[in-house]
């Protein structure tokens, strides 16, 4: 399975980009393919019908469309802003979303936040939840808030508190195994009886059309 990770944060020392890191870790030690993709890569202007119609996707989103269709997971570590999504993310979202076919649709994704705030970050989250399943990707059930980030990790990296460390490994764990099961139905290498199953699946969902016209 290929997995993409990034820290939605353009900061130099941001606390989401050393989650992800740890993550990765995580992850690579269960013999996951993860490619890993520094946010700064999908630098994009915001979002502007007109240049959407006059010129298509800007370089940073087609950067970021690639990486989402090479993958079939994806993790995924943001910051909370004003208690809702990180507003980088959501620009980053809505540019993707008006390529076709719709990178989003089947993906499965692991959300996570760092905050220094006693809740670390997980109201951000629920609000990420919606545009990315709107535009039909899978978001894993449970999701990862670090609170008290600027305290949580020890110089080399690592989560200090071995209990953080091992509910984060245990949603992990849960996410890679069922995104390792959709992906045998819901995966671009589905074949067979799978690959019939992958199609009925994309037509029982939304008729993505109807919520987000296509670009005329
Ligand atoms: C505009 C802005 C709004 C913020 N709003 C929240 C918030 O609602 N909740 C929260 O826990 N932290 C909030 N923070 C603090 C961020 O969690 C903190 O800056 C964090 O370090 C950002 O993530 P990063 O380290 O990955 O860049 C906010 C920070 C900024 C700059």
């Amino acid at each position: 399975m290929k997995v993409l990770a990034f820290a939605a944060s353009l900061r130099k020392e941001s606390y989401n980009h050393k989650l992800i890191e740890v993550a990765v870790e995580i992850a690579r030690a269960k013999g996951e393919n993860v490619e890993f993709a520094n946010f700064h890569e999908f630098t994009m202007p915001l979002y502007d019908g007109d240049l959407n119609e006059e010129v298509g996707l800007p370089a940073g989103a087609v950067a970021l469309q690639r990486r989402i269709e090479r993958a079939d997971a994806m993790l995924i570590a943001t910051p909370e802003y004003n208690y809702s999504i990180s507003g980088v993310l959501k620009n980053a979202i809505d540019w993707v979303s008006r390529a076709r076919p719709m990178p989003w649709r089947g993906k499965s994704i692991f959300l996570m936040s760092a905050s220094p705030s006693p809740m670390g970050g997980i109201r951000g989250l629920w609000q990420t939840r919606v545009p990315l399943e709107g535009c039909g990707a899978l978001v894993f059930p449970d999701m990862f808030a670090l609170a008290h980030a600027h305290a949580a990790f020890t110089h080399q990296g690592q989560l200090a508190d071995g209990t953080v460390r091992e509910t984060l490994e245990r949603q992990l764990t849960g996410f890679l195994l069922m995104a390792e099961a959709l992906v045998s139905v819901c995966g671009k290498a589905a074949t067979g009886v799978a690959n019939k199953r992958r199609v009925d699946i994309t037509e029982a969902l939304e008729n993505e059309t109807t919520i987000q016209p296509p670009p005329s």
